[in-house]
């Protein structure tokens, strides 16, 4: 018989378990809830020896016995880490006792009732754990009866058990150079991660993992956590003077995250922490399993082949050249076709017209009609570029309602790329933005929307460090919810200038991303292997665009760029009326054989072989859920001398004899793993896609 999601084997222990790990926590003295465990899965019996392991004992009296052990620390009483709870009621007190109420289990979702011991406040911790991923989920929820400044509620502490070293893996970035996995030992202290840019923003994305230093691809523990929210957040990941790792997550990053008048609810956004065995690709692969099967509102659906005119028209898009453009690309192959920026208002450059959503009618003067309808009889779907949050100053919007913008009054608006943010948090600026989104949505047959959203704020007018931390993400959700609901065909891309808002948040409400402006697919390399640390490839929007590249002046065969873009949503961004005939020809083949591994590389799991960071023959292979497919990619990235490419080496398939689907060549999967498939590469910028079928 199965154990349940969640047991309560003696009064005050509860143990959360996932298909492959085991979360434990205790009540402790004073009623504080402590971590006891977070690892491989435990019996009851085990849970309560580990509930019972003592503190580590304080050396001395400058320290705690509570810092590193305790669920959800607040900066009151015998307990120096970071606060993940910091409360200002109006007569200056800060201190906080809290007893505990009860628990309440319900199927997957544990709910620990405090109420504060003096003042009308209760504090809710919820756990949550599924039956079919390895996700832990917690947040925490804050319901008062007094008016309170809430300066920190994180969404969770993580603890980590002690281990004997500490090392901290995360991905930064800015603009073109987003998701750079960065792996370092933690220093004693606290570092900080973090957004102050409005939305989730490509310097950090919010995710890191701990391991002891050793772990490998292929091997170690490893703790990781990232948070659900597309606004400002902060990661506090502490080494403590005692050793013990503590991180905390939440929303906000100065403080107060929020004023609460009585009668309120504060609720932090979800926090997910995941443990796994077997290295950090082990690692990955939770985490994808998770977000295809649990955020993605279609995370099992396969995505289109697009093509996107970005690259290819900039702002000098009009119907004849998008209609050229929709003409090759669906001889190309592709299913989706989406026009950028440029067909709207007045909007020839970044200059103007970003609030104006009216087709262009210098461009489009029968409106969108005519091109919808072309790339329909073409057989694709039509998508579309938005950036709904924005205003530029020339527009007609923005003559009509220079109030509209996050601003304070007096004081310079500063632009950044010629654009005002719009404060969608004033109920008109919100029913503005829902009512031209659905007349769009309504008049054409749209299927895609690329949702992008191109600065972040910089003065928050009236509603100060509220803004960062709430305001605007909240709004922003509201507003995608609707019309999702609404329009429920319409799929969306999230986009902020590439990858500055990938996280959980928006990815429960949209169905892939961009990651990251710079398509250089040498670049790409880095980017996606640093995407894929969290994020599966299914969510992961890839172009094939023209040689040089615009950003990076590289010229990469157009194969290697190919193979590059095939390990995630295929896309082409290309000026497809300047491609030659051979390299149509080649492309078009390529797209093919992309849709023949689409479900493996969509729907398998990603086994990374060989990193661009630290080889310059990266190689990754996507297996197929069922075990029977395998995609293998290889590249010559930095590659010198002509020496061939080792093969990679596929240890992970399931045994059986192993056929190249292309060329019939037959492998026993012993050799497989032994010796690796060997693709023949030894020129620098040599790539090759290898589809395996297991056929006995
Ligand atoms: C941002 C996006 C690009 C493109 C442009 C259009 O930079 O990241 O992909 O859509 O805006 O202005």
């Amino acid at each position: 018989m199965s154990l349940p999601l969640i047991s309560a084997p003696v009064q005050g222990v509860w143990v959360l378990r996932t298909p492959r790990s085991a979360y434990v926590l205790s009540l402790g003295g004073q009623d504080v809830p402590l971590a006891a465990h977070w690892g491989a899965p435990v019996d009851d019996e085990a849970a309560i020896a580990l509930a019972k392991v003592p503190f580590d004992a304080p050396r001395g009296s400058w320290e705690s016995h509570l810092d590193g052990r305790e669920e959800y620390p607040s900066d009151s009483g015998m307990r120096f880490t970071e606060p993940a709870l910091a409360l200002r009621f109006p007569d200056d007190g800060r201190t906080v006792r809290w007893v505990f109420g009860t628990a309440e289990i319900d199927g997957g979702h544990l709910r620990l009732r405090y109420t504060e011991q003096t003042r009308p406040l209760r504090l809710t911790l919820h756990y949550r754990v599924g039956e079919r991923h390895d996700v832990v989920e917690r947040w925490a929820e804050l319901r008062t009866d007094v008016p309170v400044e809430v300066v920190r509620a994180d969404s969770a502490a993580w603890c980590l058990p002690p281990r004997e070293g500490t090392r901290l893996s995360t991905l930064h970035g800015r603009w073109g150079a987003d998701s750079r996995l960065e792996r370092t030992a933690l220093p004693d202290g606290t570092l900080r991660l973090g957004s102050r840019r409005t939305t989730t923003s490509p310097m950090h994305n919010p995710w890191f993992a701990v391991d002891d230093g050793a772990a490998t691809e292929t091997h170690g523990e490893v703790w990781s956590a990232a948070l659900a929210w597309s606004g400002t957040w902060r990661a506090d990941v502490q080494r403590l003077p005692n050793g013990r790792v503590v991180a905390n997550l939440g929303a906000g990053h100065e403080s107060p995250v929020a004023r609460l008048r009585a009668g309120t609810t504060y609720e932090a956004p979800k926090s997910c922490g995941l443990w796994t065995d077997g290295g950090f690709g082990a690692a990955s692969r939770a985490w994808h399993d998770y977000v295809r099967g649990a955020v993605l509102p279609h995370g099992e659906e396969l995505r289109p082949v697009l093509y996107n005119s970005w690259e290819a028209t900039g702002f000098r898009l009009d119907e004849a050249n998008q209609m050229a453009l929709a003409e090759r690309a669906a001889a190309l192959g592709c299913e989706l076709f989406v026009m950028d920026d440029g067909w709207f208002g007045n909007r020839v450059s970044d200059n103007a017209g970003l609030g104006d959503w009216q087709p262009n009618t210098d461009r489009f003067p029968d409106g969108l009609g005519p091109l919808v309808k072309r790339v329909h009889e073409l057989g694709m779907r039509f998508g579309i570029w938005v950036e709904p949050e924005m205003v530029n100053p020339d527009s007609d919007l923005y003559r009509a309602h220079p109030d509209w913008v996050y601003h304070s009054p007096g004081y310079p608006r500063d632009e950044l790329r010629n654009q005002l943010v719009l404060d969608v948090g004033r109920p008109e600026v919100a029913a503005w933005m829902h009512g031209w989104l659905d007349r769009l949505l309504s008049e054409y047959d749209i299927a895609f929307v690329k949702w992008d959203m191109n600065r972040p704020v910089t003065d928050p007018g009236p509603y100060g460090d509220l803004l960062w931390s709430s305001r605007h993400a909240l709004n922003l959700y509201a507003v995608l919810d609707r019309l999702r609901h609404d329009h429920p065909h319409v799929r969306f891309e999230s986009c902020a200038s590439g990858g500055g808002r990938v996280d959980l948040g928006i990815l429960a409400r949209t169905d892939q991303v961009w990651p990251s402006d710079n398509t250089d697919a040498s670049d790409r390399l880095h980017i996606q292997e640093g995407f894929s640390q969290l994020y599966p490839s299914r969510a992961m929007t890839a172009w094939v665009t023209d040689a040089p590249n615009f950003l990076t002046g590289n010229r990469l065969p157009l194969r290697f760029r190919f193979h590059v873009a095939m390990a995630g949503v295929l896309g082409i961004g290309g000026d497809l009326p300047r491609w030659t005939l051979e390299d149509q020809t080649e492309a078009a083949a390529l797209i093919a054989q992309y849709k023949r591994i689409r479900p493996i590389v969509q729907q398998g799991s990603l086994h990374r072989l060989r990193s661009p960071r630290t080889s310059p023959a990266p190689a990754l292979a996507y297996l197929s859920a069922d075990g029977t497919e395998a995609a293998v990619f290889q590249f010559l990235d930095g590659h010198r001398y002509g020496e061939p490419a080792p093969p990679a080496r596929l240890p992970f398939l399931p045994p059986g004899t192993w056929q190249d689907a292309d060329t019939g060549t037959g492998y026993a999967s012993a050799f497989l793993a032994a010796h690796g498939l060997d693709a023949g590469l030894f020129r620098n910028h040599d790539s090759a896609v290898t589809h395996l079928r297991r056929v006995a």
